[in-house]
């Protein structure tokens, strides 16, 4: 049986011209990057140019994108690096009730430090009205983080009119734009960012690497200490194959001018389709509107995550509950409570498909339809268990 990978917001298979890519830098430039003979001046090019390049991409300067271990790193750097650079200037930090634990661990670290940190509720759909940015803002407001597309069930926030509000205060805008990178192209000057934060695993790079793109004026300190790399914001010997991945990665999506959307656009709808002729009863999370076509995140009634997940598995399915990163734990997942509240069932019965390279439309009806399979077993089987209660 060919199991059909669907938990591309988990990680993604890494594409085979990036393996090619960094396999030649691991063979060819081993040097490090801060020699100053000729093997060091050959990496250091490697990376100016990688630089460059992801610079260009997103409307930045090279000086403003430091290279980091992935999202994670990027996050906590954006975060406790702002926070700490800045506390002179006021002690309260504004996120979301939704974000990935990255951006939501590293604000519970600040509040151990004295900070305070405000999250904003989001409404049914996932989504940060504007009123509820604009009414916690405060004079000591150093810090709002609002990721772009959350991970859980793809919902897109206005991040462009979130980082407008912010626009005459002192605050920094921070987006962690782990899932939007690569769907459309970013530009952040056009957005308003002070900063964001990108992973290469979710865009089939390496796993490992990422970067934080903060402006020129914005003033984070180090989270730690050594060397003088990343302009001594990100100390120890930059990984330059991975670098080297992420770059060709983007490179990917960029020369093909962004060309996932619509075939993950085709996915949810006949993954959708496919649901509703096999007549299975089911409802989405997430904004019907404002969404990433890369997550689709569904709540089946009657049935439960433990054996949904358990089934999809012995049926060749790869899907997940919420977020991945907390992986193994089931765990009710702090977005569908932010959305719905802890009591509605459908935090209980949501599983999130996310789609990408290793998949096709056949591949998409296939899994549709054994969804559809297990659902109808499943809610049979617990209409059963519920008759000889
Ligand atoms: C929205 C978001 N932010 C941050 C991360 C963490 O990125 P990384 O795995 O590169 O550390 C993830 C990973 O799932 C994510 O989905």
């Amino acid at each position: 049986m060919d199991a059909i990978y669907l938990d591309h917001a988990a990680t993604t298979p890494v594409h085979p011209a990036v393996i090619e890519a960094m396999t030649n830098a691991l063979q060819t430039s081993f040097g490090n990057p801060s020699s100053i003979h000729s093997f060091g001046r050959e990496s250091r090019a490697i990376l100016d140019r990688c630089r460059r390049y992801v610079a260009d991409k997103i409307g930045a300067s090279e000086k403003e994108i430091y290279f980091t271990s992935g999202g994670t790193e990027a996050d906590n750097l954006a975060i406790i690096g702002v926070a700490l650079a800045n506390k002179a200037k006021g002690k309260h930090i504004i996120t979301t009730q939704i974000e990935h634990h990255a951006v939501l661990h590293a604000a519970e670290h600040l509040e151990t430090l004295g900070f305070e940190v405000t999250y904003l509720p989001v409404n049914q759909y996932g989504q940060v009205e504007m009123r509820t940015l604009q009414e916690s803002l405060r004079d000591d407001t150093i810090l709002v983080s609002i990721m772009m597309v959350n991970n859980e069930v793809g919902t897109l926030q206005a991040i462009a009119e979130l980082a407008a509000i912010i626009k005459d205060h002192q605050a920094y805008f921070h987006t962690d734009a782990v899932q939007a990178f690569g769907l459309e192209q970013i530009n952040v000057a056009k957005l308003g960012l002070d900063l964001l934060s990108v992973s290469g695993h979710k865009i089939n790079g390496p796993k490992g690497t990422g970067f934080l793109y903060a402006g020129k004026g914005v003033k984070f300190h180090a989270l730690q200490h050594g060397g003088a790399q990343e302009r001594l914001k990100r100390p120890g010997t930059e990984s330059l194959p991975a670098i080297v991945g992420l770059t060709k990665a983007i490179e990917l999506i960029v020369e093909d001018n962004y060309p996932h959307k619509a075939s993950y656009e085709n996915y949810r709808t006949v993954f959708l389709q496919v649901l509703a002729q096999e007549g299975i009863t089911f409802q989405v999370n997430g904004a019907p509107n404002a969404y990433a076509p890369s997550i689709l995140n569904i709540s089946f009634p009657g049935t439960s995550v433990e054996s949904l997940l358990m089934n999809l598995d012995l049926d060749g399915i790869a899907a997940s509950s919420g977020s991945a990163c907390t992986a193994g734990s089931l765990e009710l997942s702090h977005v569908l409570i932010a959305m719905y509240g802890e009591q509605d069932p459908r935090t209980e019965n949501a599983i999130r498909f996310s789609f990408g390279l290793a998949n096709d439309a056949a591949q998409i009806k296939k899994a549709a339809t054994k969804v559809s399979q297990i659902i109808k077993r499943l809610t049979k089987q617990s209409t059963i268990i519920e008759e000889v209660k």
